[in-house]
């Protein structure tokens, strides 16, 4: 049932102005845009019957939310939905394979420390389980690509992340590492733990108001980037998490869930230098050919700056 009421002249004119077609200044596209927005907005005001009341608490959910958008926005799908739209732009320009995208979310902290080849994530406080992640970096033919950066981050095992999480020392799994002339990379670190949006926050009331939860499973973010390389954002999950196909942020892909295997074995342990058994996750990287500058460079985005 389309809105009778926003079809009216006097609504379409409203539309009009509030959006500014009505006056010269502004900027053409972002008056379209706002136009359709809030055009769509008073559609389902008057679609739903949508009280004064109903109306004022959400304006004030989002005023209290705004901190929180950045988790709003994937529990909503909107950065998997333009994950999506970026698939489908490769396809329509004849753009295939290399690893499969998935989605930042709001937790990346630029400026880690850089490692040539290999470098240990953790600080060693956390006990969780042992993990050695290793893999090539390679083009689209299999080439190995030499000095590209492989930027990660991860969760501790109570799923916190360092920086938003005060009481973890700087980068705290957070690392980058320069391929070396074979395009591998390697870490230790520890397995890191699934976890969930901040609990009674607005972003969890949202979810639980249509009935969802807020998890995420647990999973690996990584940069990875060379130049005359397309930039990839991406994640690996670890498989078996119990929300593995379950997230809240939806970014979960095929493609990005490797083996982990488990080593006991003594020699195993010991030729990685060890002294407990470990998980081993191969994955590697494969990295499309850039037509331009700009799809090499990372996205902008609202992030935390550097560590000073
Ligand atoms: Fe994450």
């Amino acid at each position: 049932m389309a809105s009778r009421l926003v079809q009216t002249p006097e609504i379409q004119k409203l539309l009009d102005r509030v959006s500014g077609l009505t006056v010269g200044g502004g900027d053409p596209r972002t008056k379209q845009i706002v136009r359709r927005i809030v055009s769509d907005l008073y559609t389902t005001i008057d679609e739903f019957d949508i009280t004064p009341d109903e109306f004022w608490g959400t304006l004030g959910f989002l005023q209290q939310g705004a901190m929180e958008f950045g988790l709003i926005a994937p529990g909503l799908g909107f950065d998997h939905f333009l994950d999506i739209r970026m698939d489908e732009a490769d396809k329509a320009a004849g753009i295939e394979g290399g690893t499969p995208r998935t989605i930042e979310g709001p937790l990346y902290v630029p400026g880690a420390p850089l490692a040539k080849g290999f470098a240990r994530l953790d600080d060693g406080t956390d006990k969780g389980e042992v993990l050695v992640m290793h893999g090539r970096v390679t083009d689209q033919d299999g080439q190995p690509v030499a000095g590209a950066i492989v930027d990660v981050w991860h969760a501790n095992t109570l799923g916190n992340y360092s920086y938003f999480d005060k009481s973890q020392t700087d980068y705290n799994n957070r690392r980058r590492i320069e391929t070396d002339a074979e395009g591998k990379y390697k870490f230790h670190s520890i397995v890191p733990s699934g976890y969930a949006v901040p609990p009674q926050g607005t972003t969890e009331r949202l979810l639980g108001s249509v009935g969802r939860h807020g998890n995420r499973p647990a999973h690996i973010h990584f940069f990875v980037s060379a130049p005359g390389y397309r930039h990839l954002t991406t994640q690996i999950n670890i498989a078996g998490d119990p929300f593995l196909y379950d997230d809240f942020a939806q970014a979960t892909r095929e493609g990005l869930i490797p083996d982990v295997v488990r080593h006991e074995d003594a020699e195993a342990i010991r030729a990685e230098g060890l002294n407990t058994p470990f998980a081993e996750i191969d994955f590697g990287f494969t990295l499309v050919k850039a037509r331009s500058e700009a799809e090499g460079e990372l996205h902008a985005r609202p992030r935390v700056p550097p560590i000073a």
